[in-house]
């Protein structure tokens, strides 16, 4: 596996592979790799005949006063991580790699980027369809690997790579859970393990949902009602949003019916957690 540091090198190893006509892969990350990376990553490991992850912590997707300076970086554990998975080449450039001088062009996506997470955390998403377009330029993946747990984010970036022609196909994987149904993601590290407790009520409000539409319970201020009850068992958690929207356009919908996205965001302690998950009536 190699270590590329600088667009320089990765791009001539992205050009060396597809030069012998290899498919390439591409897993975005920040780093602080846990199970619910490494599903990405052994995805595009058997969808793809060449793998490029990059871990990059992307200052423009950080609000003034969230966790961008405190964020994890053991990138010796992720290299590993990554070695392990069969990864051929990591990309982990430095701040001044990515933004060598202040970054004067923005990519946004509209309407989409206004709903659910958008709502409170302003210009997170135009940092994040930044970094992905630019990394998107640099790696010039066929196929890109992205996690069902930031919903929006899968959404947000499909659209993006719709609207601006990029030649890519884009990969959403399922969210991987640890037993006790939490999503896994690098900020369960900033839990106490009471406040860990408390947090797997954040699934059990979703299964709540899926319980109600499964005896035929559709009204989304009911379900949000039972959702909103179980998540204050929860004494630590604070609630950011319940939402029951189009999987599609993201508009809030008054009934539960085809792909529609059930997504949870709360603040527990200083920390904030999402979850979701997708029904579709139509499959039932
Ligand atoms: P990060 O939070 O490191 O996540 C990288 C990818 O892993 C994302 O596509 C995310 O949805 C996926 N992922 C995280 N936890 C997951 C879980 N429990 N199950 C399945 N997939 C999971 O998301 C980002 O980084 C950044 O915004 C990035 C896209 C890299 C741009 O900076």
């Amino acid at each position: 596996m190699e270590v590329a540091k600088t667009i320089v090198s990765v791009r001539g190893l992205v050009k060396a592979a597809r030069s012998k006509g290899k498919r390439i892969g591409f897993v975005p990350t920040m780093g602080a790799l846990h199970i619910g990376h490494i599903f990405l990553i052994e995805t595009a490991v058997k969808k793809s005949d060449f793998v490029v992850v990059s871990i990059f912590v992307n200052p423009a997707q950080f609000g003034p006063g969230e966790d961008f300076e405190k964020y994890p970086r053991p990138l010796e554990a992720d290299l590993e991580i990554c070695r392990k998975a069969g990864v051929d080449v990591v990309f982990a450039p430095a701040c001044r790699q990515m933004y060598p001088s202040e970054n004067l062009t923005w990519v946004n996506v509209e309407k989409l980027t206004e709903q659910l997470c958008g709502r409170f955390r302003p210009g997170h998403f135009r940092g994040v369809t930044t970094v992905c377009a630019k990394l998107f330029n640099i790696v010039a993946p066929d196929i890109a690997f992205f996690g069902q747990k930031d919903a929006q984010q899968a959404i947000v970036i499909k659209r993006m790579v719709v609207d601006l022609n990029v030649p890519l196909e884009i990969v959403v994987c399922p969210t991987v859970r640890s037993p006790d149904g939490l999503a896994v993601s690098s900020r369960n590290k900033y839990l106490t393990v009471e406040q860990k407790k408390d947090a797997a009520f954040v699934y059990k409000s979703l299964q709540k949902c899926r319980e109600m539409v499964d005896v035929g319970i559709t009204d989304s201020r009911t379900i949000i009602t039972e959702m909103r009850k179980i998540l204050s068992r929860a004494l630590s958690i604070e609630i950011e949003y319940i939402s029951i929207v189009d999987a599609e356009t993201l508009q809030e919908l008054d009934r539960i019916g085809r792909r529609v996205l059930v997504a949870v965001a709360v603040r527990i302690g200083s920390t904030r957690l999402i979850d979701n998950i997708l029904v579709d009536l139509s499959k039932q």
